[in-house]
């Protein structure tokens, strides 16, 4: 009954769009969800696969981050090496196997330009692992304190991880507080005496803002004066492509807030910067400050009030008592060969700032604006997202309007953003082939809305 009303009172327009209205209608309802703009990311692509099943219709895929890219081959080759050698028989240990922690640290002194001993590099499963572990050691080291302060937009599965661990969150949108305002904002949640530690991602996921100099020494030096340990996100390792990062051991080095700090934690991640997100292998890196910090109130977990002890015999130990030895192997390898400068990581994956250019100006040309849109006085960098908004629309409108365009992307309002009006859309799974395809839908929306 409620469709038949719904029916006729829709312009008609709503009903003559690329992909068939009345499929996409019927596929969003089935959802059960109250408002599909504020999908989960795995809820978006579920319902895509289903409404390109039932229409045979392929869409612009932008809702989730999976690297569109082949894996970086010096990796699969030391896997299978390793596997053929007779590693799957063998625990790893906990701690990590020798010739990545070797490799991490040289990694950290050639391109973030710090030091840290390849005791405090250890392997986790993928960079999601490292965080959770994070949480269970950093936000319990002092019982006085109740959890994370996230710097967002942010990552959502991060949030996910500290509410089903019980912990207690903090968070605030950048958006409004660049440069110098950063301080102001960011004391006033540190006076609190209550924020265990301070988390960001650098590049962003998803606005893609690139923090500055300036914010990183800000925000190092709030938490030194605080006493809170920053962990940093270093998922997108090197893709401020405006500067090249890539050459080892000269600069420019990627920034870090370890410059600032020394009670800081980096987690890195193979996903996107080798393509290699399927075996789940990252690292943490614990600065050597942490690694060998007491706090007393860890004893209320764990056997010791050592940090990196805790770490690695208290919260890996019980996640999953190490990572894949083969996959180490292969992750060790792929870190040589671009600290030997045999491998270019970053050239790598430029093609995604080549796709986000053109992608950005598609969008632009059709009425979109930019939501996140400076890092200070500086356009933003073009890279594995964008932030867009439509005028008159807020995000989830918005990202339910593109679905009947054959557009799919997330909502800002998931990502603890403020910009109600924005969606974050990712280039990686995006083929060139498919301009076309996105510039004509982009055109068609644009008419029938503007
Ligand atoms: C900011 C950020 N952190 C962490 C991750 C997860 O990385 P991994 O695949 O290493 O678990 C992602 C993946 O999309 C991410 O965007």
């Amino acid at each position: 009954m409620d469709d038949f009303r719904n029916e006729h009172v829709l312009p008609s327009i709503m009903k003559n769009t690329p992909i068939d209205y009345q499929t996409v209608k019927r596929e969003i309802r089935e959802t059960g969800l109250p408002e599909i703009g504020k999908g989960t990311i795995r809820e978006i692509v579920r319902l895509v696969n289903r409404i390109e099943e039932e229409t045979g219709e392929k869409y612009v895929r932008m809702e989730m981050g999976v690297p569109g890219l082949e894996p970086v081959k010096i990796g699969i080759e030391a896997e299978i090496d390793a596997l053929k050698q007779g590693v799957a028989s063998k625990y790893p240990m906990i701690e990590g196997v020798r010739e990545l922690k070797d490799e991490m640290s040289r990694f950290a002194k050639l391109f973030l330009d710090i030091d840290i001993k390849p005791e405090g590099c250890i392997p986790t499963v993928g960079s999601m692992m490292a965080s959770m572990a994070m949480y269970l050691v950093a936000n319990r080291s002092d019982r006085t304190k109740e959890g994370t302060l996230f710097i967002d937009p942010g990552f959502p599965v991060h949030k996910q991880q500290v509410r089903i661990l019980g912990h207690d969150y903090r968070s605030f949108d950048i958006y409004d507080y660049r440069g110098d305002k950063l301080r102001d904002k960011l004391a006033s949640y540190l006076e609190s005496g209550k924020v265990s530690t301070i988390m960001y991602s650098n590049p962003n996921n998803p606005s893609w803002i690139c923090f500055t100099e300036k914010e990183l020494q800000i925000i190092g030096e709030l938490a030194t004066r605080h006493d809170v340990i920053v962990v940093e996100d270093l998922a997108y390792f090197g893709m401020d492509f405006r500067v090249d990062f890539s050459k080892p051991g000269e600069p420019p080095y990627q920034p870090t807030v370890a410059k600032y700090n020394e009670n800081y934690l980096i987690l890195f991640s193979s996903s996107k910067i080798f393509s290699y997100a399927g075996q789940r292998v990252g690292v943490m890196l614990i600065s050597d400050t942490l690694f060998n910090r007491k706090y007393p109130d860890l004893k209320r977990y764990y056997t010791s009030d050592t940090f990196g002890y805790s770490i690695i015999f208290g919260a890996l130990y019980a996640l999953s008592a190490g990572v894949t030895h083969s996959a180490q192997l292969g992750l060790a390898a792929m870190l040589k060969a671009a600290n030997d400068g045999e491998y270019n990581f970053v050239e790598g994956v430029k093609e995604y700032g080549e796709k986000a250019k053109i992608m950005k100006r598609m969008f632009v040309e059709n009425g979109f604006r930019i939501v996140y849109d400076r890092d200070e006085d500086k356009p933003l960098a073009d890279g594995f997202f964008f932030t867009i908004s439509y005028p008159g629309m807020t995000g989830s409108d918005l990202l339910e309007k593109l679905l009947y365009y054959g557009i799919s992307a997330i909502s800002l309002y998931i990502t603890g953003s403020e910009r109600n009006e924005g969606i974050r859309a990712c280039v990686s799974l995006v083929s060139r082939n498919q301009f076309k395809d996105l510039e004509y839908r982009l055109n068609r929306f644009h008419e029938d809305h503007s």
